[in-house]
């Protein structure tokens, strides 16, 4: 059986570089390749809502937004299938037969979701909600029968509890679903891109942040504001590269064409930092050459979003239309489980 790719975003902000090396650029790397049979991006409005119940208007704002990122950033509506979470009510049916397969301290013991019930101020008081997303993620996933989920290193613990889950329904019910495997991008620091401060990962909630909607001049105050070595104070003071903000988004964004455009004093990167540890360089000179390259990569996506945004009925009906198609496939493998379940009280009547 072919690829069938599944992956997606809660609608909680607008998407950021540190999404867009850590997850957009595997998906549309992926969509190019072609070597799927599906291929599906969820925006995970119920996922989103286990946090934020209070904060419906949110949630909804944000899932035209992240549509709106998908599509700009290179996503093709017409080789993926955009949809929303809370328009396949089957991924909900699915879930309640999958949460019989979990126990409450297997999600407890989740690393990731240990650490986002602290973050959360959760330990007092847990949203069941909550602590089971990580099994309505096991059917989102699932009911698709998707086995390629490309997602960020944190992501990795929660698509195991898909693993288990999968094996657990098959054991108990019979062969249906088939090995999942989570995706990560290439390099440690694009699975993990940390934010502009230089402490947290790049995140919305930790405002250390430059989104895909970013205008020219916003993106160049927050690179100039950008963390370095605190220690580099004079241009000749030799400078430190580890933890230094500046030179971890070089490593994701730089490529060596990059200097011949923009920096034709040096060859690559590496001769870059051997420089700036030397002392002599300069932290606005790597700042401005760092500002070209976020520029070249978010103005080609910010002329289509203006597009977009000059046609949001259109967006609305791609992740419409995406999301009639999606319920059609999420019905069939619910139909396929409650035949296995043998939950098919039909065949009871003798006629
Ligand atoms: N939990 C993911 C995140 O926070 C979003 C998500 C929901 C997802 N359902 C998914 C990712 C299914 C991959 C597959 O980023």
């Amino acid at each position: 059986m072919k690829n069938i790719i599944l992956t997606g975003d809660r609608p909680t902000g607008n998407l950021h570089i540190g999404h867009y090396v850590g997850s957009l650029k595997t998906r549309i790397e992926l969509q190019n390749q072609g070597d799927f049979e599906q291929y599906y991006v969820m925006i995970a409005d119920t996922q989103a809502l286990t946090d934020n119940a209070n904060n419906v208007d949110k949630v909804k704002n944000n899932i035209i937004q992240v549509a709106i990122d998908y599509i700009s950033a290179g996503i093709d509506p017409n080789k993926v299938c955009i949809f929303i979470q809370s328009m396949v009510p089957e991924l909900f049916e699915i879930t309640a037969y999958f949460m019989n397969l979990v126990s409450v301290s297997r999600l407890q013991r989740n690393p990731t979701i240990k650490d986002e019930i602290k973050q959360r101020g959760f330990d007092k008081s847990l949203p069941i909600g909550f602590l089971n997303y990580p099994v309505s993620q096991a059917a989102d996933i699932l009911a698709f029968n998707a086995n390629i989920v490309p997602v960020g290193e944190d992501q990795i613990p929660v698509i195991e509890v898909t693993r288990e889950v999968a094996h657990s329904f098959n054991n108990c019910y019979g062969q249906i679903f088939r090995e999942v495997k989570g995706l990560l991008p290439q390099t440690k620091i694009c699975a993990r891109l940390p934010g502009l401060d230089g402490k947290l990962k790049m995140s919305k909630s930790a405002g250390n942040s430059i989104y895909l909607c970013d205008d020219e001049k916003t993106v160049r105050e927050k690179i100039m504001s950008a963390y370095t070595d605190p220690g580099h104070i004079k241009v000749s003071d030799p400078g430190k590269i580890e933890g230094n903000i500046v030179f971890a988004y070089l490593d994701a964004f730089c490529r060596d064409e990059h200097f011949q455009k923009y920096l034709p004093e040096y060859q690559n990167l590496k001769q870059l930092k051997e420089h700036y540890k030397k002392g002599g360089l300069g932290d606005v000179k790597v700042k401005l050459f760092l500002n070209s390259i976020v520029n070249e990569l978010l103005s080609p996506i910010r002329e289509k979003r203006k597009q977009l945004e000059e046609n949001i009925d259109d967006v609305y009906q791609i992740l419409f239309d995406g999301s009639l198609k999606a319920r059609a496939a999420a019905q069939q493998t619910l139909a396929k489980m409650k035949d296995a379940m043998g939950l098919d009280y039909k065949k009871l009547q003798n006629k």
